[in-house]
């Protein structure tokens, strides 16, 4: 009896210990695969979701995964909304000037996904001499970035901006856009979700990928300590490993 009660008392007090751990905050957004999306049984995983957890085990935070729409993720960590953002972000200039970026733990590159049967067979046909192509985007990413300056401003078209990935996808394989420029991970991951799809071979662009911070936060350099840690002894590379296979 009285061991079953001093048992009782240690879980009571494991419990409340585990109340006790601060929780941390991630903003992202999970039509990414495979660095945020939703498994069979509706989790989030992906390679953000697993480094994320890592580092929140190394500096004893519980994780909370918040899922909002891409656009709204700088604002809600510039506001103190979620205390990261951890999506598959791209480091740009601009975005540095409103939040403070980690150590890059992986590498984005931009491309461009067409149907197996389109016209556009290189990714110079999309500012060539008459070009008019409806290019799919997500809204506030970098391809949006992109396509918007170099295509659309530039008179060779126009961008349609969706609230998913997964939606420019739909509107490519119903004929509502011509192509999506999106980064490589998530479009080889829908090329081989969805038929008739193929991805132009010339990429686009080379980006790299960090954990957002609101401006001088405490946080950073506690987290980025982590990641580097985690980066230098292996952990980061077999969570890449594990969702991107060598092909
Ligand atoms: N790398 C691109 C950017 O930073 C796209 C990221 C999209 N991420 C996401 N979780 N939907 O703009």
């Amino acid at each position: 009896m009285k061991k079953l009660f001093a048992a009782v008392i240690a879980i009571a007090m494991l419990f409340s210990f585990a109340a006790m751990a601060e929780t941390l905050k991630m903003g992202t957004e999970c039509t990414f695969p495979p660095y945020e999306f939703y498994d069979e049984s509706d989790e989030i995983v992906g390679i953000d979701a697993e480094i994320a957890a890592l580092i929140c085990e190394k500096l004893g935070y519980d994780l909370e995964i918040v899922d909002m729409a891409f656009d709204s993720l700088i604002p809600a960590v510039s506001s103190g909304k979620v205390d990261f953002v951890m999506a598959g972000l791209t480091v740009t200039p601009e975005r540095a000037s409103s939040v403070d970026f980690s150590a890059s733990y992986a590498q984005g590159v931009q491309v461009v996904i067409v149907t197996e049967d389109s016209d556009i067979t290189s990714i110079d046909d999309l500012t060539a001499e008459g070009a008019n192509h409806k290019i799919g985007v997500q809204q506030g990413t970098t391809g949006d970035i992109y396509a918007s300056s170099d295509i659309a401003d530039a008179g060779y078209g126009s961008v349609e901006p969706f609230q998913a990935g997964t939606d420019a996808i739909l509107a490519l394989t119903t004929g509502k856009v011509d192509c999506v420029m999106i980064d490589n991970e998530p479009a080889k991951k829908f090329v081989a979700a969805n038929e008739g799809l193929k991805i132009l071979e010339t990429p686009y662009t080379v980006e790299d990928y960090a954990i957002a911070f609101a401006k001088n936060s405490e946080l950073t350099e506690k987290v980025n300590a982590a990641l580097e840690e985690l980066i230098a002894d292996g952990s980061v590379q077999a969570v890449i490993d594990k969702y991107i296979t060598a092909e």
